[in-house]
C-alpha cells in the first residue's frame, strides 16, 4: 500500500513537514509505504485555463513539479495534502499546484483515499481544511476523517510537536486511511466492486 503526502509549503521541513512525517511514520506503522513530496519553493505558474489538459491527464506546462504530482498520484492508493494557512486561505504555490493537478486528472484519481491537512499559528485552519476536502470531494476520492478536523497550530516544528491532540488528531487519519484501504482490498476481493458510472452530465446555470 503506498501513500503519498504532498508537502505544500514553501519550508521543506517546516511545520506542514512535522505533521506529515508524524502520518508517515504511523503509515509505515501500519506496514504501509508513505512518501513526502516537497513542491518546492520555486514560482508555480497558475492554470491558464487553456484545456491542453483535457483528456489527457497532463499540464502542457512540463517545467515544474505538476506533472510529477500527478505521476505519483496516480501510483498511490492514498492521498494527503498539506498546506500552511496564509491569510485564511490554501498557500499561494499549492493552490496553482493543485489547479492544475485536479483540472483534468481528477477523474483518474476516484477511489484513492484522501486527506487535508492544515497548519496555522493561530486561525483559518477550517477554511483550509474545508478548501483541501473540496479538490477530494469533486473527484470521487472518498475523505478520511478523524477525532477533528486536522490541523497543528505552530509557527515552528517544535510547537507543532508540542500539539498533543494535533498529532494525536492525525494519527487517527493514517489508521483510518489504512483501514479504509484495507476494507476497500477486502470488498474488491469479495468482488464489490464501485458501480458503472453514468456518463458525466455538465451543465452551466445560465445555458442548458
Ligand atoms: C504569508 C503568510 C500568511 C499567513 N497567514 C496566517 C493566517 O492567516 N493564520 C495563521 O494562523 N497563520 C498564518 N501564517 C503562519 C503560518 O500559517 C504558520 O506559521 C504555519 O504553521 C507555517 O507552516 P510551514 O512551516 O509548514 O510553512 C501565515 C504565514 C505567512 C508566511
Amino acid at each position: 500500500m503506498n501513500i503519498l503526502l504532498i508537502n505544500g509549503s514553501p519550508h521543506e521541513y517546516g511545520c506542514i513537514y512535522t505533521a506529515l512525517q508524524e502520518m508517515a511514520g504511523q503509515f509505515e506503522k501500519r506496514g504501509a509505504r508513505a512518501e513526502i513530496f516537497w513542491i518546492g519553493n520555486r514560482p508555480i505558474q497558475g492554470c491558464i485555463d487553456c484545456k491542453s489538459c483535457w483528456g489527457k491527464g497532463k499540464c502542457v506546462f512540463d517545467d515544474d513539479c505538476v506533472n510529477q504530482c500527478i505521476q505519483k498520484i496516480m501510483e498511490a492508493d492514498g492521498l494527503v495534502i498539506g498546506s500552511p494557512v496564509y491569510f485564511g486561505g490554501i498557500a499561494g504555490g499549492l493552490k496553482c499546484v493543485l489547479d492544475r493537478v485536479f483540472y483534468d486528472a481528477k477523474r483518474l484519481f476516484a477511489g484513492k483515499a484522501a486527506a487535508g491537512v492544515v497548519s496555522c499559528r493561530r486561525g483559518g485552519a477550517g477554511n483550509v481544511f474545508d478548501q483541501l476536502n473540496k479538490y477530494f470531494t469533486i473527484s470521487s476520492m472518498p475523505v478520511v476523517s478523524s477525532q477533528y478536523w486536522n490541523s497543528v497550530h505552530g509557527d515552528a516544528p517544535e510547537e507543532v510537536r508540542a500539539d498533543l491532540e494535533g498529532m494525536q488528531t492525525l494519527r487517527l487519519t493514517a489508521d483510518n486511511m489504512i483501514w479504509m484501504l484495507q476494507a476497500a482490498q477486502a470488498a474488491k476481493a469479495a468482488g464489490i466492486l464501485p458501480f458503472e458510472r453514468e456518463t458525466r452530465v455538465k451543465t452551466s446555470f445560465y445555458k442548458p
